[in-house]
């Protein structure tokens, strides 16, 4: 891989920052880092490499034991993979990885071993740019609560009565007010000092066709987005009067991103109750906080993302997902279980009757029958089942089997066999039938689906690789097989960057993957190059290895802007399939039909 065309030193921290205490250094200071450590001497103080094979030089793993050499050093590319364990890098991972070191202690080891003084960590342009739009969004809040209490106010007062909200909730959630006017708030952070530049950088104000500025919000009861850092990275202005849409939410901006916060988050973080209330409304959170909910959050209008899905994994380790109880909503929810799941987090589904969201039902029922919901609230295969079970008129034999086999096909999925083993014993006696029959077609199900899974992926599920462990928990490895294309052409070809057509990390299927893609994605883009090294600061040491070991797969890149297309294709059709009204059940059936015809 080509370390030439560095951009200049703009060592800028991503926003939000991805994986724990990762500090900035200069891409330019990473490089001559790396230069200077090369991985074939470093890793030969703690393992003995042998003769090449190809261009690459094989030694025993030091990171799990054997007996033959699976462990390889590419002093090309100056990465590690191990083809045993999975575990791969650049020479900042494996120091990283073999000391047992954070990436900036790595980073300081390696510069005392070069001999190098380590670069001061001084605010540079980016950062400093970023604190300054973070200052005039929290003034900017400020204003809009202010506006709140102003005469010009009280059409929002009218409403948050109307809706409920008293007063010291719109306290706590810095609620306020941007008037019906097209430039109050311009006006009022120039007399502060901020530039329309600034204000146009932080998504305040728009320009006009008639190329003058005008305030993106008005006539809005404004929902300050702040981060678990406390910062108000955004806007979500909910709209009083008729016109424009219900909500309008902060542009992306240098530092918000819809699909990686969370509405609330900084509070529902505090909370002692041991979930996250995950609703779909930013009222729906206003309400519940005001019940004594204290764990709601909503994720801001996008459905959830694998990145925000990381987010709540950082406060909490189980959610109880209480979207709306329309088939939206019930579609949405389950969407959301694939994804936490993926994370391991314990998830249950709250089912309300009689009400359309949590905030209605609050309003109708009391926050008592609110908390005897949660209470109630079944486990994700509890919920899916229901949502089969609707389907079918269980009084009928032939509704019976055909409920059966829904319900087989999900359970045979299920890792755990205890879990398998409790719901066919629960179904059993729903339907009236033996469970030993039951768990007898659901285990047998489950070995074909392995043996499939196997085939098509050229993995065996019983063999000990980390790699083949990961492979299978793809939920859908046609697609991942396109996703890992999409992110290894983009490593080799950085300039396939700037093709128009590429897909945003959400349209992934696999959200490790997505967040690999979304983080090399953004760093090329920035004109900043990649590699194994510079990517470590960034992705957790998992991901650097996923990212090492697609990286050995072999990829043609004489046609590669072909390639890029036939992969995106691939993940476009893919997701297509899927948003064609199908649900999950309905997928496993067509990837199983897929699989029988291969
Ligand atoms: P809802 O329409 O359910 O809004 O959209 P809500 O917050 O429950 O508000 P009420 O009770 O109807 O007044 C759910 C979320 O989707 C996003 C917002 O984040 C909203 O809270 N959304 C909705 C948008 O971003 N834009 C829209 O036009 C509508
Ligand atoms: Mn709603």
């Amino acid at each position: 891989m080509s370390r030439s065309g560095f951009s200049s030193g703009r060592g800028g921290q991503p926003y939000p920052p991805s994986g724990g205490d990762f500090t900035a250094f200069p891409d330019t200071f990473i490089n001559e880092l790396v230069a200077r450590n090369d991985i074939v001497d470093v890793v030969s103080g703690y393992v003995r490499l042998g003769k090449k094979s190809g261009s690459n030089m094989f030694g025993l793993c030091p990171f799990h034991s054997e007996k033959t050499p699976s462990f390889s050093v590419s002093p090309d590319k100056q990465i590690y993979h191990c083809f045993g364990c999975g575990k791969g890098g650049g020479v900042i991972s494996f120091i990283m990885e073999i000391e047992n070191l954070s990436f900036p202690e790595a980073v300081a080891f390696l510069a005392r071993r070069a001999n190098m003084p380590l670069p001061e960590q001084e605010n540079d342009r980016e950062s400093k740019k970023r604190a300054r739009i973070l200052a005039l969004n929290k003034d900017a809040a400020r204003f809009y609560y202010e506006q709140l209490s102003s005469p010009a106010g009280e059409r929002a007062r009218d409403y948050m009565a109307r809706r409920g909200i008293s007063k010291t909730t719109a306290t706590n959630f810095g609620l306020g007010f941007a008037p019906d006017a097209w430039d109050t708030l311009e006006r009022a952070m120039r007399e502060k000092g901020y530039t329309d530049y600034e204000l146009f950088d932080a998504g305040l104000i728009k320009k006009g066709r008639n190329g003058g500025w005008y305030d993106t919000f008005r006539d809005r009861l404004m929902f300050p987005v702040i981060d678990v850092r406390g910062n108000v990275i955004g806007f979500s202005g909910r709209i009083l009067g008729e016109n424009g849409p219900k909500y309008l939410n902060s542009p992306e901006t240098s530092v918000f991103n819809k699909g990686s916060n969370l509405f609330a988050l900084n509070l529902a973080k505090k909370s002692k109750s041991g979930y996250i209330l995950l609703t779909e409304g930013n009222i729906d959170v206003v309400s519940l906080h005001q019940a004594g909910f204290d764990s709601a959050v909503a994720s801001l209008g996008t459905s959830l993302t694998a990145e925000q899905a990381r987010l709540i994994s950082r406060y909490s380790s189980q959610v109880v997902i209480a979207y709306d109880n329309d088939g939206a909503g019930q579609k949405a929810a389950q969407r959301a279980i694939a994804i936490l799941e993926k994370l391991d987090l314990k998830v249950r589904v709250l089912q309300m009757s009689g009400a359309k969201d949590p905030d209605e039902f609050i309003k109708l029922k009391g926050p008592e029958a609110f908390a005897r919901l949660i209470e109630g609230s079944e486990n994700q295969v509890e919920y899916l089942l229901a949502q089969i079970a609707k389907k079918y008129d269980l009084k009928t034999d032939a509704q019976k089997l055909d409920y059966l086999r829904e319900a087989e096909e999900l359970l045979a999925r299920r890792p755990s066999a205890a879990e398998r083993e409790i719901y066919c014993r629960r179904i059993a006696a729903e339907v009236g039938i033996s469970p030993q029959v039951l768990i007898g077609e659901v285990n047998a199900r489950r070995k074909r689906l392995l043996r499939r899974a196997e085939k098509t992926e050229g993995v065996r599920p019983t063999a000990s690789s980390e790699r083949a462990r990961e492979a299978l928990r793809y939920d859908d490895p046609a697609s991942a097989v396109a996703e890992e294309g999409v992110i290894r052409l983009l490593y080799l070809e950085p300039e396939l960057a700037s093709s128009p057509r590429l897909p945003a990390a959400e349209e992934f299927s696999s959200p490790e993957l997505g967040h690999i893609y979304s983080v090399l994605l953004s760093r090329l883009r920035e004109g900043r190059s990649v590699s194994a090294d510079m990517l470590g600061g960034e992705l957790e040491q998992k991901e650097l290895s996923q990212l090492v070991s697609i990286l050995q797969q072999p990829e043609a890149l004489a046609s590669s802007g072909r390639a890029l297309d036939d992969y995106i294709n691939r993940i476009r059709d893919r997701r297509r399939t899927k948003e064609q009204g199908l649900d999950p059940m309905q997928i496993y059936q067509q990837r199983k039909k897929e699989l029988e015809n291969t």
